[in-house]
């Protein structure tokens, strides 16, 4: 089965009242609309010899999507996969794809927890991540954000996305209904106080946490190998988080928010 990640993670809330489990994951994304989402995102910038660093950059989809705009030798893609990366080396030989080990009981369950990300040797003039902090819990959103402002030129740019829950679908694609929100995708779990309330909360498989603790983290817990790990931050909370940083609707079709942080 192969399944663009939105719709996956769509399904998989859909799907949080059944059980058990009937679906397969593909790890492989189809996505091909991160280019034009982060130019309009970043205000068009200039991308030709800018050294651009996509963190969870799978398979390098991001070069198809920009064509010409983007030299393949200024493109680096750090992902902790090491099957898409290689996948990602055959298909665009001149760029650079780096493993980085770290456990992800969805992405990476055999990876080591609590890695540092790796050198690449340079600085970016522009980070991006799409639908990677979509699959971390908080804190690790948090050190991870703050690993990658560190490998940016004094200019440069983080440009990361995220699943408001409160956003409505319909807003960025007039094909769904008015009201699409992940809450509402939750079923009657959406409609607690608690998950209404919450700032952020996690779903994996079929379970929802809400704001879960230390115990329930990432590079704590025990997940089942390949299990679905779905992460939701409000927009103030993502404000909160990251002060000085600007918070950007979704464009483009897709429905995840984006942060901007320049330096
Ligand atoms: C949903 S896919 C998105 C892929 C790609 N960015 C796109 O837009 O098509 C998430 C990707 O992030 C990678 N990933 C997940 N957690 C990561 C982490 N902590 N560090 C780096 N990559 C990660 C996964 O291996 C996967 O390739």
């Amino acid at each position: 089965m192969s399944l663009h990640d939105d719709e996956r993670l769509h399904e998989g809330a859909k799907r949080l009242f059944e059980s058990p489990r009937s679906f397969s994951w593909n790890l492989v994304s189809t996505r091909l609309t991160q280019f034009s989402y982060f130019d309009e995102m970043l205000g068009h910038p200039e991308w030709k010899g800018r050294k651009i660093l996509d963190f969870g950059g799978n398979i390098g989809t991001f070069l198809a999507s920009a064509g010409d705009r983007v030299d393949h030798e200024d493109y680096w893609c750090i992902d902790i996969n090491p099957a898409v990366l290689e996948q990602g080396r055959l298909t665009y030989p001149r760029a650079h794809f780096v493993h980085f080990n770290r456990y992800s009981s969805q992405y990476n369950p055999y990876g080591k927890r609590n890695q540092p990300l790796p050198d690449c040797g340079v600085k970016f003039d522009i980070i991006l991540a799409f639908s990677v902090f979509t699959h971390v819990d908080k804190k690790e959103m948090v050190e991870s954000v703050g690993a990658l402002r560190r490998m940016l030129t004094p200019d440069g740019v983080l440009a990361f996305t995220f699943f408001d829950p409160w956003f409505d679908r319909s807003l960025s694609d007039p094909s769904l209904r008015r009201g699409a929100t992940v809450l509402r995708n939750l079923g009657p779990r959406g409609r607690n106080e608690m998950v209404k309330r919450a700032r952020w909360f996690v779903v994996i498989d079929d379970t929802l946490y809400v704001e879960p603790g230390d115990a329930m983290c990432h590079q704590t817990r025990k997940g089942r190998p390949h299990e679905s790990y779905c992460s939701f931050f409000t927009s103030d909370l993502m404000k909160s988080l990251f002060p000085g940083a600007t918070i950007h609707a979704p464009v483009c079709r897709e429905w995840q928010h984006c942060c901007v942080i320049r330096n």
